[in-house]
């Protein structure tokens, strides 16, 4: 007999993806075999206090205006005390305490203070293994700014930008429209450190961009300026090598959007129309094993571990980056997903070999 896993699914959180994050642990939680797996969901309530997860999977469904949330239910889950027990003491609405020993984690956050390199380096410390990437090629995929210093450094096309902090769009706002006018409109303005879309403006002339920059403003206090990319927006799924070996990238997938002015928070997750995902992506041959090298030097450029997604627009120049994503949408119908079971890979075997991989980074 061989015996279970003990997996801790960690989601919500504090970050403007909260729900996003609650509807992926849903699909994990859907999907991972009771067979193999002890599994303990750790919800993360948006003030950033920890609860044990409802084992319920009406309560993670995201759609048609319902935003799932993690709710303090009076439970409590707390880290190891130290880094050898690898247990977490938890503590039922009820007031009954047990400890639960862990081996691997599951954090799937989206955006800040989860996917930024926090969460990671809580779980460095108290030695447990968790899927995906550690601190710092998350806190670089989490920041647009040093994650394309990161890309153009290893030689990686992506869009010319300026960086531009709350206090310069203050002091010297003329500067700013210089040079927004200098990237050419159209423009697209973005928090840095956002995700999901959100806060992420379009301006089309200069009496646009004082809109767009409070918009994105209101996210972070750093946000990015860059000419609007025409090109097909396609993305690639990128697993980690087992092993050591090289990172594996699969078959491509492509956001169409009709009708609808760019890929935006309602387009992405609440059944807005006009979008499709198209899995695989139209492509020549060669169109693909350039964009498969150019994601798995993406992937290793950041220091990435596990998975990642690389988004891209298909210009009439080529390839450009546009990010790299280290904890991916990943429901069953997120793209990440998907483009792996086109490649080949179902939904249950890919959380499988996360997992695996996690384990396999600590040998
Ligand atoms: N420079 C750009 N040119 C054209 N479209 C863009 C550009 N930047 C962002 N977008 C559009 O906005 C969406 C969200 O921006 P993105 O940079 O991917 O941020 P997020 O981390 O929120 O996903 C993209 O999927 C794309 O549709
Ligand atoms: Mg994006």
């Amino acid at each position: 007999m061989t015996t279970k896993l003990a997996l801790a699914l960690l989601f919500g959180g504090r970050s403007s993806e909260h729900s996003v994050s609650v509807a992926t642990a849903g699909g994990v939680l859907g999907a991972l075999d009771p067979e193999k797996y002890d599994i303990v969901p750790v919800g993360i309530t948006r003030d950033g206090g920890y609860v044990l997860g409802s084992t319920d999977p009406a309560d993670y469904f995201m759609g048609e205006g319902r935003m799932p949330e993690v709710r303090d239910d009076g439970s409590r889950v707390e880290w190891p005390r130290d880094a050898r027990s690898h247990a977490l003491t938890v503590t039922s609405a009820s007031g009954e305490v047990r400890e639960v020993r862990i081996d691997v984690v599951f954090p799937i956050l989206h955006g800040l203070w989860g996917e930024d390199g926090t969460v990671q380096g809580l779980l460095e410390l108290v030695d447990l293994p968790a899927v995906g990437s550690g601190v710092l090629a998350s806190a670089l995929g989490m920041d647009k700014h040093f994650m394309k210093v990161v890309f153009t450094q290893a030689g990686l096309p992506v869009a010319p930008w300026a960086t531009v902090s709350r206090r310069e769009w203050a002091d010297d706002p003329a500067s700013v429209h210089a040079a927004a006018s200098a990237l050419g409109y159209p423009v697209f303005v973005k928090p840095a450190r956002a995700g999901s879309s959100v806060g992420v403006a379009k301006a089309t002339d200069a009496s646009g961009l004082a809109a767009a920059m409070e918009t994105a403003l209101a996210e972070d206090v750093k946000v990015l300026i860059e000419p609007a990319v025409v090109g097909r927006e396609i993305e690639i799924a990128v697993l980690g090598g087992a092993g050591g070996a090289k990172p594996r990238a699969s078959v491509a997938g492509e956001i169409v959007l009709t009708g609808r002015e760019f890929y935006d928070f309602e387009g992405k997750y609440l059944g807005g129309d006009g979008v499709e995902l198209q899995c695989p992506a139209v492509l020549s041959g060669a169109e693909l094993a350039e964009m498969q090298d150019l994601a798995v030097r993406a992937f290793e450029a950041i220091g990435a571990a596990g998975l990642s997604r690389v988004d891209f627009f298909l210009t009439e120049a080529g390839w450009v980056i546009n990010e790299i994503n280290t904890m991916p949408g990943f429901t069953p119908i997120s793209m990440y997903p998907k483009c792996w079971e086109a490649s080949g890979l179902p939904y249950p075997a890919l959380i499988d070999e996360l997992v695996a991989l996690a384990l396999d980074a600590r040998d």
